[in-house]
């Protein structure tokens, strides 16, 4: 109801389809990663809880957003993770030097953000997608996850 007021369907990714793109892009302790529409903020608390990792989350539903806030505290991350309301570019001045992407979006939002994503990343930013490809580059790596049911590929790309 709420993500047909606001335009943003939302659907999250089952905890082990998150771990297992991690896994594939080898997040380290102490790295940072940046969820694009990072939803309930799943990925960013088992990026700080599984991993040790930093991360940063942009959320453009407001219900999402304040979710994912409540979330964070309450698992006790508030200080390993930092929330942004808002579209994807209030991200763009973390790109350079972030160590991850992490994407669960759709086909046509991952090709639309490809050019951008490219044109901010630092020289060793990995861009992880789950399920969907980018269209000019091609994967450095790829491994299959189990996610809602079904079979899916998770992307692993860098410059
Ligand atoms: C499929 S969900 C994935 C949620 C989470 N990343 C996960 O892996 O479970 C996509 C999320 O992206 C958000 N989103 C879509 N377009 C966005 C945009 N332009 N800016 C910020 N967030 C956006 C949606 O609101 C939704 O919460």
């Amino acid at each position: 109801m709420i993500a047909t007021i606001t335009g943003a369907p939302i659907v999250y990714a089952n905890s082990q389809a998150i771990i297992d793109a991690f896994k594939l892009a080898n997040l380290q302790s102490g790295q940072t990663v940046i969820d694009l529409g990072c939803g309930n903020a799943k990925s960013l608390i088992i990026a700080a809880k599984k991993f040790g990792a930093k991360g940063i989350g942009v959320e453009r539903s407001p219900y999402a957003y304040l979710n994912s806030v409540l979330r964070i505290w309450w698992y006790g991350e508030s200080q390993n993770i930092t929330m942004i309301y808002g579209n994807f570019e209030k991200v763009e001045k973390f790109l350079p030097k972030c160590d991850l992407v992490y994407m669960y979006l759709w086909d046509r939002v991952v090709k639309n953000l490809e050019p951008w994503l490219y044109d901010h990343i630092g020289p060793k930013t990995h861009i992880v997608s789950l399920a969907f490809q980018f269209a000019q580059h091609k994967p450095k790596k790829s491994a299959q996850t189990t996610n809602l049911g079904f079979k899916h590929w998770i992307y692993l790309y860098s410059r």
